[in-house]
Parts: structure tokens; C-alpha cells; sequence
């Protein structure tokens, strides 16, 4: 899209917290483009919410929406309320991920010095690494999948080009960071993951300033933890990626703090924190906004190439958080709307100070 067009963002607010963090995360997204950035907003039902005004988690008309918008903006779907219902909301997620041909998810992990007391683990040194998710392969897709009282099966499958393709953009990636991308699998167990060494060997082949490794899955869950300053890009398939990604949050202090990218090689991104729809604090002003924030930031920059923005919503969310205004999930007693003005006038005061040094 060019500068001046206005950009066309789809919004998905979906249930549990998703409205509150949405608002939270739109409200930002106003401030920041003020003057800046042009948009304009198509709010869509999805998830539980669409299953009970349409009967389905997907409607046709929201994939639509979807698909004509620019990026796509989603907090979170699901809830105990459709626990019984003949589809589920993830099922809609899981649907929209595919029909946009979201291929790679990838998540950050970063925390600044100044809020490494947050994290539960004691740092060393900085931490700042990336995982790359496969995002629509691999155990969660492949069949057959069938299941009965007496046997149930999920089938994780892969193709080299589903690797390939992930593998090249988690080396592109690499090269504008530390140039290190470790692939994390079951290597010494599953045969797909010994197909994921083949592919990815012979891409790494093409980077040659980027250094390579392979970890298994089960010492990376605990380098994690014990290490976490040694990653830089971790590559792995959909699974694992699910999983590695939470315990990479926690090491943040919270879930709540980060968000994700998911995109194809066309078409619209999405952007949605990385934390579920949390039912049972919905509606309390408790979430925390800052996943749902960064998800906006990342958006600005990847989608619309506006990193100033991008970088004016970071440094202010690391600032608050510094400040000690933080939600409950971060130890602190700020409601989801007072840290969202915090970072509201961090933003605001930051552009009076730039204006008053510039006259
Ligand atoms: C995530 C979530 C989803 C996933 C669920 C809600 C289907 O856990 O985005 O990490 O497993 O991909
Ligand atoms: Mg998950």
C-alpha cells in the first residue's frame, strides 16, 4: 500500500478479555497515528461471539473482511461457554490461519534492563530471541485424525516446501538480527523432524553469514530457562512452537506482555497477542493490555513499515512498565485501563516534549 492511501485494518475482538484489550490496544493506535497514519476500522465477529450471533466461529463474512483488509487485528477467542458447542471458537482460528495462508507465526521475546525484575527467573544478560512457529501444518492439520472411545489419532505430517518456506524467512529474519537461528525438533524420535534437518540444513546453506544449530525439543524447553540469553531465532514446527512460546513469555513475567505475527508470502498479516481470551477475568478491567498493544506496534511496523510509531508505542509500554504500572498477572494493582492511559500519556508526553525542543 502506498503512504497515502488509508490502510484497512480488520478488527477481531472476539470473547473473554478480547473486547477490553482491544479497546485498550485501539485507543493506543489513535494516539500514535494522530496527524501520522491513516486508517480505517472493520470490526467483525469471531470466535464464540460469531457462534452465537451467526452459528459459526468463522462467518463467511468475516473471512471476507479479513481477506480485503490490509492486516488483520485479533485478541482472543473462547471460553467454557462453548466447551460444548458443535464447533469450537479455536476452530475458527485455527480456519482463519489456513484461509489466509498464515505459514509462519513468529513471537518475540524480549525484556529490557530495566524491567528484568519482573521476570521470575534471574538474568544474566539481556534476552532477546524470537521463535518461528509453522503455523498451518503439522499435527494440528494433518490427517487422518480420527477419534473413538477406544482410539484417537492425530498425524503430524509435513512437506518439504511447508518447511522450506518458513525455514527462508526465519534466515531473512536472522540476518537483520544476532545471524543465529536454531532449529528445535524431535529429531532422534520423529521422522519429520528428521525431514525439518534435511530442508533446513540445505537453507541454512544459502546463508552463510547466519550460524546454525539443531536442539531437541525437550533440552530446549529447559535451556529456556536455564539459558535463555543464548537464542536468537528459534525455528520449529507447529507443536512445539505452541508450546515453547508460552514458556518463552514467562520468562517476560507474564503472557500477558507478548504478542505475534502471523503472515503468508501475500495477503494480509495478523496480529494477536500470544495469550488466550482468559474467561475468568473477563469484564473485571484486569487483563493486561500490553500484548494486545504490542500487537498493534508490530502491525504498524510490519504491515505499514511505520516503525517511528511502532517504536514511540514500545519505548512507551517499556517505560510504564518500568514505573511500576502493571496489571496483576505482572504483581502490580493497575487496572487494564489505567496502564493503557499510562502508555496514552507517555505517548502524548513524549510528542510535547519533541514539539517544545524543536520550535
Ligand atoms: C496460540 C493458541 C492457539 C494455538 C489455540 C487457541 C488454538 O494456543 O495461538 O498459541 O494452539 O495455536
Ligand atoms: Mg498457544
Amino acid at each position: 500500500m502506498t503512504t497515502t492511501s488509508v490502510a484497512q485494518i480488520a478488527v477481531l475482538a472476539g470473547d473473554g478479555v478480547g473486547p477490553e484489550i482491544m479497546t485498550a490496544a485501539l485507543a493506543v493506535l489513535k494516539t500514535v497515528s494522530q496527524d501520522q497514519f491513516q486508517y480505517q476500522l472493520q470490526a467483525v465477529p469471531f470466535g464464540g461471539i460469531a457462534i452465537d450471533q451467526c452459528g459459526e466461529p468463522l462467518p463467511a463474512t468475516t473471512l471476507a473482511t479479513c481477506q480485503a483488509s490490509d492486516a488483520v487485528l485479533l485478541a482472543a477467542v473462547g471460553g467454557p461457554k462453548w466447551d460444548q458447542a458443535p464447533q469450537r471458537p479455536e476452530a475458527g482460528l485455527l480456519a482463519l490461519r489456513q484461509a489466509l495462508n498464515l505459514f509462519a507465526n513468529i513471537r518475540p521475546t524480549r525484556i529490557t534492563e530495566a524491567n528484568q525484575h519482573y521476570s521470575p527467573l534471574k538474568l544474566a544478560a539481556p534476552v532477546d530471541f524470537v521463535i518461528f512457529r509453522e503455523l498451518t501444518s503439522g499435527i494440528y492439520f494433518g490427517q487422518p485424525r480420527t477419534f473413538s472411545s477406544e482410539m484417537a489419532v492425530d498425524t503430524m505430517r509435513y512437506q518439504r516446501e511447508e518447511i522450506a518456506r518458513i525455514a527462508r524467512l526465519a534466515f531473512q529474519f536472522a540476518t537483520t538480527r544476532s545471524q543465529h537461528v536454531t532449529l528445535v525438533d524431535k529429531a532422534n524420535v520423529l521422522a519429520s523432524s528428521r525431514l525439518w534437518r534435511q530442508v533446513v540444513a540445505a537453507i541454512a546453506a544459502e546463508f552463510p553469514a547466519v550460524t546454525y544449530d539443531t536442539k531437541y525439543v525437550d533440552a530446549t524447553a529447559m535451556q529456556l530457562i536455564a539459558h535463555p540469553e543464548q537464542f536468537d531465532v528459534i525455528l520449529t514446527a507447529n507443536l512445539f512452537g505452541d508450546i515453547l512460546s508460552d514458556e518463552a513469555a514467562e520468562i517476560t513475567g507474564s503472557l500477558g506482555t507478548i504478542p505475534s505475527i502471523s503472515q503468508g508470502s501475500q495477503g494480509p498479516a495478523l496480529y494477536e497477542p500470544i495469550h488466550g481470551s482468559a474467561p475468568d477475568i473477563a469484564g473485571q478491567s484486569r487483563a493486561n493490555p500490553i500484548a494486545m498493544i504490542r500487537s498493534v506496534a508490530l502491525m504498524l511496523a510490519h504491515s505499514f513499515k511505520r516503525t517511528d510509531l511502532a517504536n514511540e508505542i514500545t519505548t512507551a509500554i517499556d517505560a510504564v512498565m518500568a514505573a511500576g504500572i502493571v496489571t496483576p498477572d505482572l504483581g502490580g494493582s493497575a487496572t487494564t485501563t489505567a496502564v493503557t492511559a499510562a502508555i496514552i500519556n507517555h505517548i502524548q508526553e513524549s510528542r510535547e516534549v519533541y514539539a517544545t525542543d524543536h520550535v
